[in-house]
């Protein structure tokens, strides 16, 4: 199947004729954002195929979600001066992304002195499952926007972890965007027309492209590969198990903050692979390294990618077949207080490291969950004290963001931080 294009053989529209008939090219995005709710019911009723993913419900598109094909990941600075303007800047890009979700071009003011409203390049493009999800920081809730009592107790500064090499340029954020698509161009385009329209209210901070998603039980068969050449998804958190994100993704009433209800926390760490030094090991070692057989993506001691995971199983002569170190024992809920998350990353590849002459790859990981303090950080402690895999990643980024429940009447991305 060609990436963007739906394999259903219904026809698509692409943006330029869903913008041709739907005749709302005049209507003005930034007037439309202060009636945000009614563009963001449009976008999604718009049609657009089964490649469009809804952009409002109770939960932001982007989480529980299928996994689209690609990555475009970018942190904001926040550079507004007051809470109004922060608040135009979230309600602005709310009413914009629902508009891109529904395969539509942005409109806005346009004439001989102005320039397009829209950039242009998805114009000919179907949505192919857009989704525009935002996280809030912990340096949002400093004290440039009177925020300070709002921040979600469960919105940590995580900690320093033991091998951690963080590159502060491709760290942290006021605000983050996780735009997935199947079409690169398109994930890039959202990203590039959400800056231009945060122009004098953010600055982008950095951003990180990725390709080759982890994936999900829900999308049922085999799993795809990460850099290690390992199938990486096999033990995710169902998407589908509506009681299991309840439990692990899902924040609830409860939250000390209610505004967070419905939302989630986002953590997200650049992890290098030492590709060099990996490629030099032996299957039998990337096997044990990992605890699963790499072609078939069994666990070891079984033969189907599915199997179930016995971390009990003993060899003959009395050793655990999934050794005390391995990636799935260490990351294991049995092994960390029944604790789960749900991943969603992606592999990056940047090119070359200037000062290795390696290559700059690995994976961009992404996880979703009620509670970091619960859920990430004792998790990632325990793999960078005993996971083998420890010895072949470097941490190079890091960032948490507060994700706000899903959009719908009267509700935009703005609505808890008024
Ligand atoms: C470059 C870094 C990483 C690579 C290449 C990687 C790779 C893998 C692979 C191949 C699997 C087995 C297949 C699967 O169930 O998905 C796996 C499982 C898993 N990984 Fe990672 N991983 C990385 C980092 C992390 C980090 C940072 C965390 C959490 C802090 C994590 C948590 C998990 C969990 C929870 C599982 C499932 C364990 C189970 O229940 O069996 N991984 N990972």
């Amino acid at each position: 199947m060609t990436p963007g294009h739906p394999s259903s053989g219904r026809p698509v529209l692409s943006r330029r004729q869903l913008l041709a008939g739907s005749g709302v090219a005049t209507a003005g995005l930034v007037a439309a954002a202060a009636g945000t709710a009614g563009v963001a019911a449009a976008a999604t009723s718009g049609g657009g195929g089964s490649d469009t993913v809804p952009f409002d419900g109770p939960h932001q598109a982007g989480i529980a979600t299928p996994e689209p094909a690609r990555l475009v990941f970018a942190a904001f600075d926040v550079t507004t001066a007051d809470r109004a303007g922060l608040v135009d800047l979230l309600a602005t890009w709310s009413a914009a992304a629902a508009r891109m979700a529904g395969g539509r071009a942005l409109t806005g003011p346009s004439g001989a002195q102005a320039p397009p409203p829209d950039s242009g390049e998805a114009l000919d493009l179907p949505p192919s499952r857009l989704t525009v999800t935002v996280g809030f920081g912990p340096s949002l809730f400093d004290d440039r926007f009177g925020l300070a009592d709002r921040r979600p107790a469960a919105l940590v500064d995580l900690p320093a972890f033991p091998g951690d090499a963080l590159d502060p340029r491709r760290s942290h954020g006021d605000l983050c965007l996780q735009v997935c698509a199947d079409d690169a161009l398109v994930a890039f385009h959202a990203v590039r027309n959400l800056t231009r329209l945060a122009l004098g209210a953010a600055t982008v901070r950095y951003v990180q492209v990725g390709f080759g998603r982890t994936a999900s039980p829900a999308n049922g068969g085999e799993s795809p590969r990460n850099l290690l050449g390992f199938k990486d998804g096999t033990d995710n958190l169902d998407p589908a198990d509506e009681a299991a994100l309840r439990t692990y993704v899902w924040v609830d009433e409860r939250s000390d903050q209610p505004w967070m209800a419905g939302g989630s926390y986002l953590v997200a760490r650049r992890i290098r692979i030492h590709l060099d030094t990996w490629d030099r090991t032996t299957l039998g070692h990337q096997e044990r390294t990992v605890g699963r057989h790499k072609v078939s993506g069994a666990p070891l001691g079984g033969r189907r990618e599915h199997d179930p995971v016995n971390l009990a199983a003993l060899d003959a002569s009395g050793t655990p077949v999934i050794p005390v170190d391995a990636h799935i024992r260490v990351a294991s809920p049995a092994t960390n207080h029944g604790q789960a998350i749900l991943r969603r990353g992606y592999s990056f590849a940047d090119g070359v490291d200037p000062a290795s002459g390696e290559l700059d790859a690995g994976l961009f990981f992404v996880c979703f969950q009620k509670d970091p303090r619960r859920q990430f950080v004792p998790i990632q402690e325990h793999l960078a004290d005993q996971d083998a895999l420890a010895a072949y990643l470097v941490h190079t980024g890091s960032g948490i963001f507060a994700c706000p429940p899903g959009t719908g009447p009267g509700r935009t991305w703005a609505t808890g931080l008024r």
